[in-house]
């Protein structure tokens, strides 16, 4: 079997991330932030350390500003929800996950925000001069993704970035498919808040998310989620401080400790893995060039994108050739709307989708030519 589904969830991971949540369940155990006992403390450090790599990777504002949330999605909401306001203008793209289009639907239909998607043209691609002329002082936050889960293509966030910073706009940027695989500068960029899952490009386990937050705009975040943290316990409110204020409830440390170990080899690996990305993603992009009977949804070479590549097979049914891939090639994809209809509708794909294949850092060329020769038999 071939795994290129790694846009939903990297496999396999390092081994060392398994090895760290095995470690942590079997000999660590306790919580933090609550017991007063070596192996709290001992726990809380590796929590502190994780914060603090994913500050230094990210260039954040410190590991007090890296807060662990339930997962990516919840990161956004938490940003999202947190700082609208009634009658914020809010400026998203025309490529999002519903990651980030959901919550501001909602927002919308609550009129409590109104909503203006920057245009993106059908390979994915932003189309900047409009999107910028977008971006004035009238404009709460703009919330947009780094890299698209259906094309791949990379948004141009510096330039965003500079632009909110210039407006005096929050910047909210999802890093779903690139964190881990493209370097981002969140204080260079402008970022003001920079969401991410640990279990995609940053190979960790599933149910983490990081939410760094530049702490200037921390304070106007209301807290979604009120409860325990350990901290002030006389007090009816949350704690001002962070990342107490986003952290009520035990943490998932099973999950934090894997993440350590998933950091800890990506700082060992990170050039490898890069050039790794990038050679399999333009072998892959090289053998469905101008093949008959597909369409490549997304930018042809490695130029603007990362590795996620979308295919819509125009003589048959997405779906029944994602079907065929599985049961007759032994090649796991993802095929559909991929939670991201405003990316096909941006791409021409929409409603039908597309088969999506992804690649991971232990992706081979051998598993490229395997799917090569499927595709090509397929199409
Ligand atoms: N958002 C994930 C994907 O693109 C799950 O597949």
């Amino acid at each position: 079997m071939i795994y290129l589904d790694n846009g939903a969830t990297t496999y396999p991971k390092p081994d060392v991330v398994a090895d760290a949540v095995y470690y942590y369940i079997c000999n660590v155990g306790s919580n933090i932030n609550r017991g007063g006992y070596e192996k709290a403390y001992s726990a809380a450090e590796v929590v502190l350390e994780t914060r603090d790599m994913l500050s230094k990777m990210f260039h954040g504002y410190g590991p007090r500003c890296s807060i662990f949330t339930p997962g990516n999605t919840y990161a956004l909401n938490f940003a999202i929800k947190g700082l609208a306001r009634p009658g914020d203008r809010f400026v998203t793209s025309g490529t999002e996950h519903n990651a980030v289009y959901r919550p501001l639907h909602q927002l919308a239909e609550a009129g409590t925000v109104t909503v203006d998607y920057m245009p993106c043209n059908c390979d994915g691609e932003l189309i900047l001069d409009e999107a910028l002329a977008m971006i004035d002082e009238s404009v709460r936050a703009v919330v947009m993704l780094h890299a698209s889960n259906v094309s791949g293509t990379l948004m141009p966030i510096r330039e965003i970035g500079q632009r909110c910073r210039e407006k005096g706009v929050i910047f909210i940027v999802d890093a779903a498919q690139s964190a881990g695989v493209v370097p981002i500068d969140m204080q260079d960029y402008g970022i003001s808040v920079l969401a991410m899952p640990a279990h995609k490009s940053l190979l960790g386990p599933q149910g983490l998310g990081v939410m760094m937050v530049d702490p200037a705009i921390a304070g106007e975040m209301i807290p979604l989620v009120a409860g325990g943290t350990g901290s002030h316990s006389d007090m009816a409110e949350m704690p001002p401080e962070l990342p107490d204020r986003f952290e009520s409830g035990t943490l998932n440390l099973p999950g934090i400790f894997g993440l350590n170990a998933s950091l800890k080899w990506l700082n060992e690996h990170a050039d490898e893995v890069r050039a790794h990305e990038k050679q399999i993603t333009a072998r892959f992009l090289e053998g469905v060039r101008n093949l008959d009977g597909v369409r490549l949804a997304g930018l042809p070479t490695t130029e603007g994108r990362v590795g996620v590549i979308s295919l819509d097979f125009q003589n048959g049914d997405n779906g029944m050739i994602a079907f065929q891939l599985e049961q007759e090639y032994g090649i796991m994809t993802r095929v559909g709307l991929h939670c991201a209809p405003l990316a096909h509708k941006s791409l021409g794909t929409f409603p039908e989708g597309t088969v999506r294949f992804s690649i991971g850092p232990f992706t081979t060329e051998e598993d490229v030519d395997t799917a090569l020769a499927a595709i090509h038999a397929l199409a």
